[in-house]
């Protein structure tokens, strides 16, 4: 069985591939990028695939029986488009099974809500296309807050817009490892599963880095309006907006919801602290 992984140069992307051949022979393992030398690390063979080219993913997706899509980085309505030509070439090349990796997160309300829905969409997309399919909607990824310390300290803070809410952090490594098993077992067909980890309020997560890193960070809740206005001088108004909508959306619990995680891997998501320690020992190796 080959099993092909888009977007394989990402942070995501070559997380599940090295878990994945863990799974199966990594001679059965694809990897699909946009900048096929930036996956050349990873060992395996790597084919090329911008999401803006049928042709690419024609080629791509010769003799490939299972594919993971990984959701693109473009704005939304360019993201359904990109998607739909992953979906249209493994159609038209025999591919049998689809995995993508979609997200948790409010349809409506905040300034993430359209990134959203154009993941929804392209679930629906992929449930249409006649495939088999697999959909796991990612958690908030636990990685960039600790790739942010140094300016966390800095500031003696962390502020955000979340104020109490709780948000089920995850990592790639953990979704990595879900991943790898759902591309490999046959039971999840047709299945959604939340990719998440435990509920954790801002507060809560302070302390758990305070207590891996030897830090005295403290929590500031400020309103959306001046968060916003932060992010997007450092970020510029796509980016800066998306990630205001992901705090609003944590201020407003829609991300404290139920963890399918064990269903699709076969064991317990990590600890919050877990995830920590293990991003700190990697940092340092
Ligand atoms: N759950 C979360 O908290 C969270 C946070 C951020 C992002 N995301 C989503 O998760 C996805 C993967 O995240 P990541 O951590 O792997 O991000 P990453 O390390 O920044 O990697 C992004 C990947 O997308 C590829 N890419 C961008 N445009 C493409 C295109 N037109 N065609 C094909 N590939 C393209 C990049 O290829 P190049 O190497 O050629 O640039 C790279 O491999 C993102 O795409 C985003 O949708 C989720």
């Amino acid at each position: 069985m080959k099993i092909a992984v888009t977007s394989a140069s990402g942070k995501l992307g070559s997380s599940i591939i090295r878990q994945l051949i863990n799974e199966i022979s990594s001679d059965n393992v694809i990897g699909i990028a946009r900048t096929p030398e930036k996956a050349k690390h990873l060992g395996i063979e790597v084919r090329e695939g911008d999401y803006n080219n049928r042709v690419h993913f024609d080629k791509a997706l010769e003799g490939i029986d299972t594919v993971l899509l990984i959701s693109g980085m473009d704005e939304p309505q360019k993201r359904i488009q990109q998607h739909r030509i992953v979906i249209d070439a493994a159609k038209a090349n025999g591919v049998k099974k689809i995995v993508y990796t979609s997200i948790v997160g409010a349809e409506e309300n905040n300034a993430f809500s359209p990134v959203v829905q154009s993941n929804r969409q392209t679930e629906n997309d992929i449930k249409n296309s006649g495939l088999d399919w697999v959909i796991g909607r990612n958690g908030i990824y636990i990685e960039p807050d600790l790739e942010y310390l140094d300016t966390y300290i800095k500031d003696g803070e962390i502020r955000n817009c979340a104020g109490l809410g709780k948000c089920t952090y995850t990592s790639r490594e953990e979704l990595g490892y879900a991943y790898s098993k759902m591309l490999v077992q046959d039971s999840h067909g047709n299945k959604t599963y939340n990719l998440v980890g435990e509920p954790l309020s801002q507060k809560e997560l302070v302390k758990l880095i305070n207590q891996v890193y030897n830090t005295k960070l403290v929590f500031n809740a400020i309103s959306a309006e001046e968060y916003a206005k932060e992010r997007k001088r450092e970020l510029g108004e796509f980016i800066g907006g998306v990630i205001t909508g992901i705090y609003e959306g944590i201020r407003d619990e829609e991300y404290d919801i139920t963890s399918d995680y064990e269903k699709a891997s076969g064991r317990p998501h990590k600890l919050a602290v877990e995830m920590i320690k293990e991003f700190k020992l990697n940092q340092k190796t």
